[in-house]
């Protein structure tokens, strides 16, 4: 257990290496500078997250830790470098912007590279590592803590341009759960410090979906839960960017609960004018609504009739019919 730990410290300690030089390469280097500077990061953030720059090269950060006093494979356990099939070693992170990983104290566990263009993969992240697992870790955690969390609920949302983004504009309650679905072990870790969490995720497909799976994982995980809807396909960095922070604030404030947010699904393509859809409405609305209590179940209904001209008595008696079916075939 004590051999445990000092590995454990032998790899936040390679990392830290690895990420002064990488903040060091980016002071000399001025398309890494640029993108940054293109992409509206100011000097300050980049400072707080300490983003750096992998050279286009392939030893350069082999050859800058063998000199510190790593052998090979301390450098490869910590997925700095990698070796060939023929026993070559070479940096794993090559010409891109680099954003460290920390833990929720502080602590590099790991990296991630962005491209400078369009090529793939857009991302490079370290493999896991003795310290460095996605799925129990949350990007930018160690600063929403640290700035207090003030606001006792975290804004959830896909990336790291996001997550850094929002702290520049003082959205410092925001952490990035790194293009993972979420897992219950990172739910585990915001309960903490906080009862509510807003996701704020990609307006994509692939969004929609870690949407839907988030929300489940941290309902069960006893967290108040609300959508966050950034419009026109964008993600949040790119509307705060557009739009400023206290345009992100009142998406802020008109985050929606679960309910509303399957229910504004449910709606989307509907024509109000047309039986079949409205029929089709009815139904998808059914599944949503029967795990309600029934208050809830009276306010939703009422605006539901309102907007589609069913009765009121007709949507109860589809969800009674579904709860019995339901029973029925469990029995
Ligand atoms: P996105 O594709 O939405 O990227 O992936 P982004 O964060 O908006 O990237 P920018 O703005 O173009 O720089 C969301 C997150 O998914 C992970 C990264 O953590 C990324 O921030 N991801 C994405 C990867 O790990 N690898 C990839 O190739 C792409
Ligand atoms: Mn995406
Ligand atoms: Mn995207
Ligand atoms: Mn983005
Ligand atoms: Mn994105």
């Amino acid at each position: 257990n004590n051999k445990y730990h000092e590995r454990k410290d032998a790899m936040y300690k390679i990392n830290t290496d690895a990420a002064r030089f990488f903040f060091a390469n980016l002071r000399n280097n001025t398309e890494a500078k640029e993108y940054f500077m293109r992409r509206g990061i100011n000097q300050s953030t980049i400072n707080r997250f300490g983003l750096g720059f992998s050279k286009n090269d392939w030893k350069t950060l082999l050859i800058h830790l063998r000199k510190k006093g790593y052998n090979d494979k301390a450098i490869i356990d910590a997925g700095l470098a990698i070796k060939s099939e023929k026993g070559t070693v070479y940096d794993r992170f090559r010409n891109r912007v680099m954003f460290p990983v920390f833990d929720y104290k502080g602590k590099v566990i790991g990296f991630g590279g962005r491209v400078l263009d369009d090529s793939k993969p857009k991302y490079l992240n370290s493999p896991e590592t003795l310290v460095f697992n996605k799925g129990t870790n949350l990007y930018g955690l160690n600063f929403a803590v640290k700035n207090g969390m003030a606001e006792r609920y975290f804004i959830m949302v896909e990336g790291y341009m996001d997550c850094i983004s929002l702290h520049q504009y003082g959205i410092t309650n925001a952490v990035a759960s790194l293009g993972t679905a979420l897992t219950e072990n990172q739910a585990k870790l915001m309960k903490r410090y906080a009862d509510k969490v807003i996701i704020s995720y990609d307006a994509d497909l692939a969004g929609q979906k870690a949407t839907l799976r988030g929300l489940d994982i941290l309902r069960k995980s006893g967290f108040d839960v609300r959508v966050l809807t950034v419009p026109q396909g964008k993600d949040p960095d790119e509307f705060i960017r557009s739009n400023g922070r206290e345009a992100f604030l009142k998406l802020i404030d008109n985050a929606v609960s679960l309910i509303d947010y399957k229910l504004g699904k449910a709606k989307k393509g509907i024509d109000f004018h047309n039986n079949e859809m409205i029929i089709r409405y009815g139904e998808r609305v059914t599944e949503i609504l029967a795990d309600l209590n029934p208050v809830e179940k009276d306010v939703y209904i009422k605006k539901i009739s309102e907007e589609t001209g069913l009765r009121e008595q007709s949507i109860y008696d589809m969800i009674s019919d579904k709860i019995t079916r339901n029973t029925e075939s469990i029995e």
